[in-house]
């Protein structure tokens, strides 16, 4: 697998920041500064168990001396997080990679509304505090199972922006609906959580502007286009392949030797965008924004396909 440049770093705490939530922080195992890390913008993982994951910054900071990513154990994921729970501690060595951004933060809006559900409070954590800092306004609506499931509980709950939900103490599950009815017709309103959380906020923003309206995926949103019967043509490396049924366009290239970079191979990290010069893509991705897929200037080869005949890349 191609991967986005590596750096190696070392953890230098570890610590416990809600029920089965701990953060861990790394900094670079040669003491130097790490790439800036913006408000939304997630890391790559790599575990020695051969697993790779993203996880959100906690933090936005320019040339870091350290990243802070918080980690829920999911004994029922996919051994990511129950490794790093069980297994990461202080003073061992990850390689990790750059931070990647598809959840910005549009830093000069008028008003910012936050929807975050559990564990999804990392990156909007690292949004509030960035508006927080600007002077900006912001309103937070944290929801959570209980108040023991809230991480950064005490700094949060002391601000005045933040509206808290838990389902056992009010009976019922977040008014997604009601929440976002209430915000201001020209604010951005942002979402991360569980998937029925998101799949409330996309119903109840279905009328909203959608320059305005901000999702992040950690799952794949959509199946992997496999269908192909389709050709890519490479612009740039002048070569040509048939995508047959049954592969990805990134797999097929690659074998081929076209060299694209890509990591968690289901549409949610970004590696893999590639500019399209001509064709229709069939967009699986969780990435790109209904305007982004309607222009086609880019797509993302790990997951999506074709529609059209024929896609030619900036390859
Ligand atoms: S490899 Fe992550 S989006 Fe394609």
């Amino acid at each position: 697998m191609t991967q986005h440049a590596l750096i190696d770093v070392r953890v230098v705490s570890v610590r416990d920041v809600a029920r089965d939530t701990r953060l861990f922080e790394f900094a670079r195992a040669d003491g130097a500064p790490l790439p800036d890390g913006e408000a939304g913008a997630h890391i790559g993982v790599h575990m020695a168990n051969g697993v790779m994951r993203q996880y959100s910054l906690v933090h936005a900071a320019a040339a870091p001396k350290s990243y802070v990513i918080a980690v829920k154990c999911d004994a029922g994921g996919r051994g990511g997080s129950r490794w790093m729970y069980d297994e990461l501690r202080e003073a061992a060595l990850l390689q990790i990679e750059a931070p990647r951004n598809n959840f910005p933060l549009a830093e000069h809006a008028r008003s910012s509304v936050f929807f975050a559900g559990g564990i999804g409070i990392t990156p909007i954590h690292s949004m509030v505090m960035r508006l927080q800092a600007l002077a900006r306004p912001w309103t937070l609506h944290f929801a959570c199972r209980s108040r023991a499931d809230a991480a950064f509980y005490d700094e949060l709950s002391s601000m005045g922006g933040t509206r808290l939900h838990f389902d056992d103490e009010s009976g019922r599950y977040f008014d997604m609906a009601g929440a976002v009815k209430r915000a201001e017709r020209d604010a951005h309103l942002y979402c991360c959580g569980p998937a029925p959380m998101l799949a409330a906020f996309e119903a109840a923003t279905a009328d909203w502007p959608r320059e305005l309206v901000h999702v992040e995926y950690f799952t794949a949103r959509a199946e992997a286009a496999t269908a192909g019967g389709f050709t890519v043509d490479c612009a740039k490396s002048n070569k040509s392949f048939y995508i047959p049924p049954g592969r990805k366009i990134l797999h097929v290239l690659r074998e081929g030797g076209v060299t694209v970079s890509s990591s968690c191979e289901e549409g949610i990290c970004g590696a893999c965008e590639v500019d399209v010069l001509s064709g229709i893509p069939d967009h699986r991705d969780a990435i790109l924004t209904a305007a982004e897929r309607e222009q086609n200037k880019t797509m993302f080869v790990c997951c999506s396909g074709a529609k059209s005949d024929k896609l030619v890349l900036d390859l």
